[in-house]
């Protein structure tokens, strides 16, 4: 059996920031934003109550109404975050507590930054495939404006809050078919070191070195040399046309420029590659689910259509899917 997707949710802060409020205390522009990234704005926690816990509840709520079925009968629950306002207890739990779950489920959490969704997703896959599980919840939630360093221009323009969630249903379809690939080595171009070392924090650079670093330049060519590829290899492993054998291509929003060379790579029509970057900026591993959630709503996702989802990032790790919807 597959997990399919039955239910999407997502949920986005009040907040809004724009290009033109960074530009008010950062020496940036819009100019300089749109074109280098496709942002225009993104929506930022307010910290008080859009806390990632608050976030994932509400993003699952609204999958678990969408899917029309009663969370008693959640089996699983895996939140994907980075950023977890708490430590203990994961955010799968306490979400389940919300959303009431009954205790024959079981909940964890896992952090791969941007494709962490993709990682829970396929995790959760993998207990629908052993027939453990016939009704699952995954999600992903993000407050990387705790995280962003807003006196480094090169990077707090791109960060966004948010959260996605899905629910899966135990189906006979297609089976979930996917690459993963990481590169521990290369993993300086983009990380935060944790911030509860309490012998350190009179460390020079210590509180600083707890910030988002980013290697733009490296992450980029990262991104638009390893997306396309592992897309590639993806259709050559399990034998489908990339032209013909797909509706959508699902891809991390991080960067307009990234999605559109992906495009241009794999010679597909820029049509097929789905954006909200420009409202949202990069909200990690809670990109994917958002976008899924929007297009449902909107009507562009259809039941039956085929899709491949591609996410990268820290680690470094990148993954694609090739799934039905
Ligand atoms: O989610 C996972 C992973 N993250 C990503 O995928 C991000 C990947 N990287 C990127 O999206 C791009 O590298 C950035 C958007 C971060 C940067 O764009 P870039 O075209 O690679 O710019 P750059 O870093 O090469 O910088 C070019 C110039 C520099 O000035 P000089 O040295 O040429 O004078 C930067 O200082 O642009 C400057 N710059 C800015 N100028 C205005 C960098 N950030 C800004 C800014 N506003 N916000």
């Amino acid at each position: 059996m597959t997990g399919r997707i039955i239910g999407l949710g997502s949920y986005i802060p009040k907040k809004v920031l724009t290009n033109d409020d960074f530009a008010s205390f950062l020496n940036t522009s819009d100019e300089w934003i749109t074109e280098r990234t496709g942002i225009k704005e993104r929506r930022i926690s307010d910290h008080l109550n859009e806390k990632p816990s608050q976030m994932a509840i509400e993003a699952a709520k609204r999958a678990i109404e969408d899917a029309g079925i009663d969370p008693k009968e959640i089996e699983l629950i895996i939140t994907a975050s980075t950023t977890p306002d708490m430590v203990v207890p994961t955010l799968s739990c306490i979400v389940h507590e919300a959303v009431g779950v009954s205790e024959n489920c079981g909940c964890f959490d896992v952090n791969s930054a941007c494709p962490g969704f993709i990682a829970a997703f396929n995790a959760a896959q993998g207990f629908f495939e052993t027939g453990h599980i016939k009704l699952a919840l995954v999600i992903g939630v993000e407050c990387l404006s705790n995280f962003a360093n807003y006196s480094d221009r090169g990077t707090c323009i791109l960060f966004g809050d948010g959260a996605g969630a899905a629910i899966l249903r135990a189906e006979d379809i297609k089976r979930n078919e996917f690459i993963m690939r990481s590169s521990g080595a290369r993993s300086r171009c983009l990380r935060a070191e944790a911030a509860r070392q309490p012998d350190r924090w009179n460390e020079e650079g210590f509180r600083e070195s707890t910030q988002f670093y980013m290697n733009g330049k490296e992450v980029f060519k990262f991104a638009v040399t390893e997306v396309p590829q592992i897309i590639r290899d993806l259709a050559d492993k399990f034998s489908f046309d990339l032209e013909n054998d797909v509706d959508y291509f699902i891809l991390h929003q991080a960067n307009a420029r990234i999605i559109e060379a992906t495009a241009k790579k794999l010679g597909i029509d820029r049509a097929k590659f789905p954006m909200n970057i420009q409202s949202y900026g990069n909200t990690s591993s809670a990109s994917i689910p958002i976008l899924l959630d929007e297009m449902k709503r909107d009507g562009r996702l259809k039941p039956g259509m085929k899709l491949v989802l591609a996410s990268f990032g820290g680690g470094l790790t990148w993954d694609a899917n090739y799934i039905v919807y």
